[in-house]
């Protein structure tokens, strides 16, 4: 089988093409992403790999199908760059990796907040300075806080689990409550309006969808109790980044920690060091000493890439052998 594979990185090249037993796997790797104007590297090839921030919209998907394509294989979990309407028309096989490591993007959440709290970033950079000052670096105890988890799937419950951990008090929203599991967590679960207005931290991890799109917003900020912090390891979109900015220009938001960012596309995943940086707000965001940016990097442990190859790799077997994909691993 021959796979093109867009947007690799280097640890993709060698997590897929040295996994052991797929000696007849062809694969065409490319470092470019793709959409309908980089569709033709796929020609030649039965399924393509893609990740986050490849654009597989309706144009995409038609070329796709023309090109004789017949599985779009999604290596993450989140699947808003596919147009799944698309791909059923015209007959492609959508599958993905619902969870490869739950743990690693919980564990990167709560290392955002405690570099942001505690300064960590800023204390860095000081120390190899010999700049041995503490002003400025007082943090708060997580200890006894309130932590509001917007969203508790994988993710969401793993984080929640983290925080009661430091014996933070924990709440959550979720249109589809997991009632046994808070109460053996002890974890509560409030409406929307009462999390952002008693958490002390606030944390996304709920998918991106249209009635998802700004959740965070000027109105929903503003429920926010002063000087919370926001965390968002989710999609960028959830989060209005205007809003964002004058929360913290007005120090409504005490601290904002980012793994992903409205606009990250193009510029995420990428060395940009030696261009100028066109994204204002973006700019603007690495200025403030309370926002820390990490691009897209919560997924990126040994386990989760193993978990990533190992569930790709057998979801193409099962299409080429003819077996049904894992329910799960199958979109819609
Ligand atoms: P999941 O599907 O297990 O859980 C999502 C939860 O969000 C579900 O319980 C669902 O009921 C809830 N939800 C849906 N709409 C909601 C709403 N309006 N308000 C509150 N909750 C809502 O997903 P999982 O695995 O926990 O992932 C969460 C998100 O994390 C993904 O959608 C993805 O965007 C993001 N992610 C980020 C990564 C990174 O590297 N930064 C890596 C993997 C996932």
């Amino acid at each position: 089988m021959t796979i093109a594979f867009f947007d690799t990185k280097p640890y993709d090249r060698e997590f897929f093409s040295h996994a052991p037993g797929y000696a007849d796997f062809e694969w065409h790797f490319h470092e470019f992403r793709l959409s309908s104007t980089t569709v033709n590297a796929a020609a030649g090839a039965q399924a393509v790999c893609v990740f986050v921030n490849d654009r597989v919209d309706a144009a995409c998907i038609a070329q796709l199908a023309e090109l004789g394509i017949k599985v779009i294989a999604l290596r993450c979990a989140g699947f808003n760059n596919v147009d799944l309407a698309a791909a059923k028309q015209h007959g492609l096989l959508v599958v993905r990796v619902p969870a490869y490591s739950p743990h690693a993007v919980a564990e990167h959440t709560v290392a955002l907040l405690m570099t942001l709290n505690r300064k960590l970033h800023r204390a860095y950079n000081r120390v190899r300075e010999q700049n041995f000052s503490l002003a400025g670096l007082v943090g708060f105890d997580l200890h006894g806080k309130t932590v509001g988890i917007i969203g508790t799937g994988k993710i969401g419950r793993i984080t929640a689990q983290i925080f009661r951990g430091f014996g933070c008090e924990v709440i959550a929203y979720d249109p589809f409550p997991q009632a046994e599991w808070a109460a053996s967590h002890s974890v509560h679960y409030r409406t929307l309006e009462e999390l952002l207005t008693q958490s002390d931290v606030v944390s996304l991890h709920l998918p991106l969808s249209p009635t998802t799109k700004h959740l965070l917003n000027e109105q929903t900020i503003s429920q926010m109790k002063p000087g919370a912090y926001l965390i968002n390891t989710s999609r960028g979109k959830l989060v209005e980044t205007d809003a964002v900015i004058a929360a913290l220009k007005s120090g409504h938001l005490g601290g904002v920690a980012l793994d992903v960012y409205e606009e990250e596309e193009g510029i995420f995943f990428e060395d940009h060091s030696g261009e100028v940086l066109r994204d204002d707000r973006l700019a603007l965001l690495l200025t403030f000493p309370n926002v820390l940016i990490t691009s897209h990097q919560a997924f990126l442990t040994q386990e989760a890439l193993s978990e990533i190859t190992r569930v790709t790799l057998d979801s193409l077997v099962r299409w080429r052998d003819g077996l049904e994909a894992v329910d799960e691993r199958k979109l819609p």
